[in-house]
C-alpha cells in the first residue's frame, strides 16, 4: 500500500464545514441508559450494517467506545462492548470512504504493540484509521487489570510517553532504544509503518486542562464537552489558540450530539421524555456518576439531576430535539460557534441513519453544512 499523508484521512480532508462521526456502535445500549428495545444490541451484523449506511450517507468517521464493563442497574448499560480494536479492523475491511476509529486505554497496552496494531489497521482501511487515545478515567475497569489508577494529571504524563514512544515507532527507520519516564524499549522496532505519515490522525478528547494540553500538542482533533452550544465554541476556541501559540500546530475540535428528531417537536419531546424519564436507567447512571465525578474533570454540570438526565438521552451529549428543521438549526448553531464537527448518536441508529439520509442530509446541504 502506498504512503499518504494523513491530511488525506476523510477526517482531515473532508470538505463538508460540519464534519460528522456516528459514536457508540460498539457497545450495548449505544449512548442511551434507557430500557426500551430499539438501542444498539452490540452484534456484528448490526455494527456493519449501521457503518455501511453511515459510509454510504457520506459521514466521516465511525467512533466506538473504549469499554470493559457495564454500569450495572436495570440493563447494564455498555456491558457487551466490542473491542474497538478488531472491530475497527473488520469494519475497515467491509467500508470504502469512511474513517475508522479506535480507542486505546493507555494504561491497559504497551505502545510497542499498540504501534503495530494501528499500523495494521491503517493497512486494512487503506489510510482511514484514526485513533483515539484515552487517559483512563474509570478505576473500575482499569482495576480489571490489576493496576492501580493513577492521580488525574499523572495519567496524562503515562500519555504522552506513550504517544511520544508510538510516534518514534511510526516514523523511525531500523531499530533505537527508547528510555522514556514510564516507557522502556530497547532496540524498538516496528514494521510495516503506516499507510498515512507520519501516522494515523489521532483524537484526545480529555477536557480537564491538562487532557486538553495533551490534545492541543499531540492530537488532529480534540472533543469538547459543554452544557451549550456556545460554551463549547468558546471552549474550542481556547484549545485551538492553545495548539497555535503553544505548540505551533492547528487541532480541529469537534462537540458531541444526541439526535431524537419527528414530525412535529411535541412528538420529539414526548419520545425524549418516554425514553429518559419513564424507561431511563436511573440506577446505572448513579453507578456510572459515582465513578465519573470524582475521575473526570469533564464531569461538571448543573447538578445531579440534569447531569444524570443527559447522561440516560446521550451519554454527555447535546441535545437536537425536534423536528429536521429544528435539528439542522441545532447543527448550524454548533458551526456557527466555530466546531468543525460532531459526533451523532440515536437511540435506534439504524432508523436514525436512514432519516438522516432523507430528511436531515439534504436540508443540511441546503444550509451549506455539506456537499453531498
Ligand atoms: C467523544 C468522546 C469519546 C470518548 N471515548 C472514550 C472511550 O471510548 N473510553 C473512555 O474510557 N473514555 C472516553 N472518553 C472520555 C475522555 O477520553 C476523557 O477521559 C474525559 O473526557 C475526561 O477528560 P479529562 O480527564 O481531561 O477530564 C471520551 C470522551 C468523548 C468526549
Amino acid at each position: 500500500m502506498a504512503e499518504q499523508s494523513k491530511s488525506t484521512n476523510p477526517v482531515l480532508s473532508s470538505p463538508n464545514k460540519l464534519k460528522l462521526g456516528v459514536f457508540g456502535v460498539n457497545v450495548s445500549g449505544g449512548c442511551s441508559m434507557t430500557s426500551v428495545p430499539s438501542t444498539i444490541k452490540a452484534e456484528w451484523e448490526e455494527s456493519v450494517n449501521i457503518a455501511q449506511a453511515a459510509d454510504r450517507a457520506g459521514i466521516e468517521a465511525m467512533i466506538p467506545v473504549a469499554r470493559w464493563r457495564g454500569m450495572g442497574g436495570e440493563v447494564n448499560f455498555n456491558h457487551r462492548n466490542f473491542d474497538p480494536f478488531t472491530w475497527a479492523a473488520g469494519l475497515a475491511a467491509v467500508t470504502e470512504h469512511i474513517g475508522i476509529f479506535s480507542t486505546f486505554h493507555i494504561p491497559t497496552v504497551h505502545p510497542v504493540r499498540a504501534a503495530k496494531e494501528v499500523a495494521t489497521i491503517d493497512h486494512i482501511s487503506g489510510g482511514r484509521f484514526c485513533l483515539n487515545v484515552v487517559a483512563g478515567w474509570n478505576e473500575r475497569e482499569i482495576a480489571m487489570f490489576g493496576t492501580p489508577q493513577l492521580e488525574h494529571d499523572e495519567r496524562y504524563d503515562v500519555a504522552e510517553d506513550w504517544i511520544t514512544l508510538c510516534k518514534e515507532l511510526w516514523t523511525r527507520e531500523g531499530e533505537f532504544d527508547y528510555d522514556g519516564p514510564y516507557f522502556k524499549s530497547p532496540g524498538a522496532y516496528s514494521e510495516p509503518k503506516p499507510v498515512q505519515r507520519p501516522g494515523p490522525v489521532l483524537m484526545s478528547a480529555g477536557n480537564s486542562p491538562r487532557g486538553q494540553h495533551f490534545a492541543a500538542k499531540h492530537a488532529d482533533l480534540n472533543f469538547v464537552v459543554a452544557q451549550t452550544i456556545e460554551s463549547a465554541g468558546e471552549i474550542a476556541a481556547e484549545v485551538k489558540r492553545m495548539a497555535r501559540e503553544d505548540y505551533h500546530r492547528d487541532i480541529q475540535v469537534f462537540g458531541q450530539a444526541y439526535i431524537v428528531c419527528r414530525d412535529t417537536e411535541a412528538e420529539a419531546r414526548a419520545f425524549h421524555n418516554h425514553y429518559v424519564n419513564e424507561k431511563g436507567d436511573w440506577q446505572g447512571v448513579r453507578n456510572l456518576l459515582d465513578v465519573l465525578i470524582p475521575n473526570s474533570e469533564s464531569a461538571l454540570g448543573d447538578g445531579w439531576e440534569a447531569m444524570a438526565s443527559n447522561l440516560i438521552a446521550g451519554y454527555g451529549a447535546l441535545p437536537l430535539i425536534g423536528t429536521a428543521d429544528q435539528v439542522v438549526e441545532g447543527m448550524q448553531a454548533f458551526s456557527d460557534a466555530g466546531i468543525d464537527g460532531i459526533t451523532l448518536s440515536w437511540v435506534d441508529y439504524a432508523s436514525g441513519l436512514a432519516h438522516f439520509e432523507k430528511e436531515l442530509l439534504p436540508r443540511m446541504i441546503e444550509a451549506g453544512l455539506r456537499e453531498k
